[in-house]
């Protein structure tokens, strides 16, 4: 079996943080949200990966490398454009050959991995196997609709009308039937490649697809609220370390990993909490389900909720919270006189001014 990896998406609402990263490369919990998907494939024992790259290649390229590192081989695809899902497996026909395989969307999340999931596939062997999860608003999804035994009996793109709120997770198993349904596809209202039509074909004509339901999934951490509260998640799971240094008048308070060449002095960190190496703390107090990337500065400042990109600054500023700072952002306290606020953003950055 092999895997492939969709990261070619350039991740629009997360600009302006995205005019010059890879969404897919933004760190949860320090550590880029790719490579959850890919240690996850790793970890089910899938040593053939193809990633779908798109304007971003050169970016992810340079940090999953050969592979090697996760155990498993890299091959690069590129995409031209972002024609759809089902374009993506076009494009990579020549790597997939007749193999069955996982295709994972690069910025879906999923909360205990997908071991299990591709050992049920490759026992039972339906021509596709969809995962299926309870959504709040379906229509952003694909939605799935199922019958009193529960089989899939049809499929929509982000309907209007939903016909349950049970929504497509971006991890779908297919065998080779899927290269047929392909490319018999037409482009959808969106102009892209549905790879829900390409299952839906696959119904039609009396392909088995079984669906499972499962918990603990986020789309798309390509909206900050989601990052935030994927960061959150992982960072329940993360254990104390104290690999950096700590100065007098500190107080650490639960989970707080410290990596090395990281710094702490007068300051009140209470966990969980990630800071990364190279990162400097003073005088200020870092709360719960913050991730603080390498080479950070924090001076007499309050921060929580929140992500730090490599390289950004805080100082003298109070309570900052559920907020996404870029890499070498510079935060600081205006001087009291005159009462003005002075700006430097991005193209399309956001900004909650509270005075
Ligand atoms: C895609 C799929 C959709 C699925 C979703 C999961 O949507 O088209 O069916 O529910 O991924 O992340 P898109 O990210 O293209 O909006």
């Amino acid at each position: 079996m092999k895997a492939l990896v969709l990261a070619g998406g350039t991740g629009t609402r997360l600009r302006p943080i995205t005019h010059t990263s890879a969404k897919q490369l933004l760190p949860v919990a320090n550590k880029p949200v790719l490579f959850y998907g890919l240690e996850a494939i790793a970890d089910a024992g899938i040593t053939d990966v193809g990633l779908v790259v798109g304007d971003t290649a050169a970016a992810i390229e340079a940090a999953v490398g050969d592979g090697s590192a996760f155990g498993f081989r890299a091959t690069y695809i590129r995409q031209q454009a972002p024609l759809g899902l089902a374009h993506a497996v076009l494009v990579a026909r020549d790597f997939l050959g007749d193999d069955d395989f996982v295709m994972y969307l690069g910025d879906n999340f999923i909360v205990g991995g997908i071991r299990q999931l591709t050992e049920a596939f490759r026992t039972s062997r339906p021509d596709a196997q969809i995962m299926l999860t309870q959504v709040a608003d379906p229509r952003e999804f694909g939605v799935a609709e199922l019958d009193q035994a529960g089989r899939v009996i049809g499929l929509e793109e982000k309907p209007q009308q939903p016909k349950s709120d049970l929504a497509l997770v971006g991890v779908y198993m297919f065998t080779p039937a899927i290269h047929e349904a392909v490319h018999e596809l037409k482009p959808s209202w969106r102009g892209e490649l549905e790879i829900t039509e390409a299952i839906g074909w696959l119904i039609d004509h009396g392909k088995t697809v079984r669906s499972t339901t499962i918990t603990g999934y986020w789309k798309d951490t390509g909206n900050v609220a989601d990052m935030l509260e994927v960061n959150r998640l992982v960072l329940e799971t993360i254990e104390s370390r104290q690999d950096g240094t700590t100065g007098a008048g500190c107080e650490i308070i639960g989970r707080v990993a410290i990596e090395a060449g990281a710094h702490v002095s007068g300051s009140r960190i209470v966990g969980p909490v990630i800071i990364g190496a190279g990162s400097t703390i003073s005088g200020s107090y870092i709360g719960p389900f913050t991730a603080i990337g390498q080479d950070c500065v924090i001076e007499d400042s309050e921060i929580e909720y929140s992500i730090l990109l490599r390289g950004a600054s805080i100082r003298g500023v109070r309570r900052i919270q559920a907020s996404l700072i870029g890499h070498e952002a510079d935060v600081r306290r205006a001087p009291q006189v005159p009462q003005v606020h002075r700006l430097v953003l991005g193209d399309q950055s956001m900004v909650q001014i509270s005075s």
